[in-house]
């Protein structure tokens, strides 16, 4: 293996946030809701987290936030539009103030030398286009296609690397928690899949719009990726493994990157009562959207690991947000296709997170050698309880050390060849977490507050900080 000490000329450091879990102003200046403002207060009024109203005020700190980026030396910053502060119907009339935040938030990064890598959706999409059906419904790929090409007129002189989807494969899998659905659609097994055929579609046409419209623009889009590993050299694990790398991966990037679905989980799905309806034209669009696919986000956070599975087992989603280090973690069940099961080699974060830096090598050395395509790391973090000092220091040397095991990795695996762009891990400061609330945080940036009290969102530099500082100052050579 060669051995690189730097990382390649032009490559961009930054960080990664999405416009839901940061910005608050949830209902300032012309927004209207979304769908996440919506199931955040469903949350909040369940559990006691923060809800979306003011997170952690990015809208109104985000020229104090590209500074503190600025400081760092970020090169770029991954950030999603809030598609309800735009176009708060969905469709139609656009919000000039909405409008304008974007703009401002893009001129103050350009102004820092700083790239945007733009998210189109990330979670929120607006109550009005929820309330036309949602992922449920055809339509939703023309109201996407209308949002694409309404941002990418707006911002496509100004932003060239875009994402359209963040983690198709999360909402597909945890399709009730991540939008405003149903209860028959939550409880129609095939649902899942028919909104993952229309986000395809949906992706498709806006990368063939981001393309059409955006001069050198490139299209790309956010996978979770995680490497499922057998739990033996059973050939029953070894096939499990298989299964669940087909299902969970591949069955994604098959369509993003060759426009095409992958065959043995089509069986799969057809076996199982599952599969949806793909009208005709439809696989051409999306054919014709893979050709416009230009690098594909990874988010790493963590490897799976699975074994055959019980015979008879119902489906079940993985829930490792259970809080205190090996948590209650109840794992995921595919059936007659794979069981999640815990990998006892490797360690935990203290919310159950299995940690695991040499799975991110395997991930873009695999995605490089099957596929060869640009890859850009979107997000990779630490959430942990972080702890505010009196002298106004933060001490995490366990994110530290999260992230520099992952740039190693990051590290060995372009050695091998593979072709990494950008490294954003997430975030770049602190945020509402999707399952714990504030209190569970990812930042370089500590923004003082609570669950229960919103207080003036103080920003102070973690130990982190500085450290990242020096990697990106040294271009990854000093990792020490
Ligand atoms: C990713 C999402 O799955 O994980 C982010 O894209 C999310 O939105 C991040 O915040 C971390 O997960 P959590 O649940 O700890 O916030």
């Amino acid at each position: 293996m060669d051995i690189i000490t730097s990382f390649p000329e032009g490559f961009m450091w930054g960080a990664s946030t999405s416009a839901y879990q940061c910005e608050g102003a949830a209902l300032e200046d012309g927004k209207k809701e979304n769908q996440q403002d919506v199931i955040n207060r469903e949350i909040h009024n369940e559990y006691g987290y923060a809800d979306c109203s003011v997170t952690t005020d990015h809208y109104h700190h985000y020229k104090e936030d590209v500074a503190l980026m600025a400081e760092m030396g970020f090169t770029s910053y991954r950030f999603s539009i809030n598609w309800a502060r735009v176009l708060p119907d969905g469709i139609g009339s656009p919000n000039p103030k909405g409008v304008e935040f974007y703009h401002n938030l893009i001129d103050e990064l350009k102004s820092h030398n700083i790239e945007p890598v733009v998210t189109m959706w990330h979670y929120d999409l607006p109550m009005a286009t929820v309330e036309r059906g949602g992922w449920g419904t055809r339509a939703i790929i023309e109201e996407f296609e209308y949002f694409a090409r309404f941002i990418c007129k707006e911002y496509g002189s100004k932003v060239k690397y875009w994402l359209t989807i963040n983690e198709q494969s999360i909402v597909v899998n945890y399709i009730d928690r991540k939008n405003k659905i149903t209860k028959e659609q939550q409880y129609n097994p095939k649902f899942r899949y028919q909104a993952n055929h229309y986000m395809n579609l949906a992706h498709a046409k806006a990368a063939i719009t981001i393309h059409e419209l955006v001069p050198e623009g490139l299209c790309g889009a956010a996978l979770d990726m995680a490497p499922y590993y057998p739990h033996s050299c059973d050939p029953k694990d070894i096939m499990a493994a298989k299964n669940a790398n087909a299902f969970k991966n591949d069955f994604y990037m098959d369509a993003y990157i060759k426009g095409v679905y992958t065959p043995s989980v089509i069986k799969y799905l057809e076996r199982q009562g599952l599969m949806f309806e793909i009208e005709e034209g439809d696989m051409e669009v999306i054919k014709q959207g893979s050709r416009c696919f230009d690098f594909l986000g990874i988010n790493y956070y963590q490897s799976q690991c699975v074994k055959a599975p019980t015979p008879g087992a119902a489906r079940r989603s993985k829930q490792n947000n259970k809080i205190g280090k090996g948590g209650n973690v109840t794992y995921e069940i595919q059936p007659d296709l794979f069981e999640g099961c815990l990998n006892e080699t490797i360690g935990a974060t203290d919310f159950s997170m299995p940690v695991d830096p040499m799975g991110l090598q395997y991930v873009l050395e695999d995605i490089h050698d099957r596929y060869h395509i640009p890859t850009m790391i979107c997000e990779n973090g630490f959430g942990a309880y972080d702890k505010l000092e009196s002298d106004g220091t933060i001490r995490d040397p366990y994110r530290i050390e999260y992230i520099r095991e992952h740039i190693k990795a990051m590290k060995a695996a372009i050695a091998n060849g593979a072709k990494v762009i950008a490294y954003n891990p997430w975030s770049a400061f602190d945020l509402l977490s999707t399952s714990n609330g504030i209190a569970k945080r990812y930042g370089f940036i500590y923004v003082d507050r609570t669950d229960d009290d919103v207080k003036e969102c103080k920003r102070y530099k973690k130990e982190s900080f500085y450290w990242y500082k020096n990697v990106i100052t040294t271009n990854g050579r000093n990792l020490e």
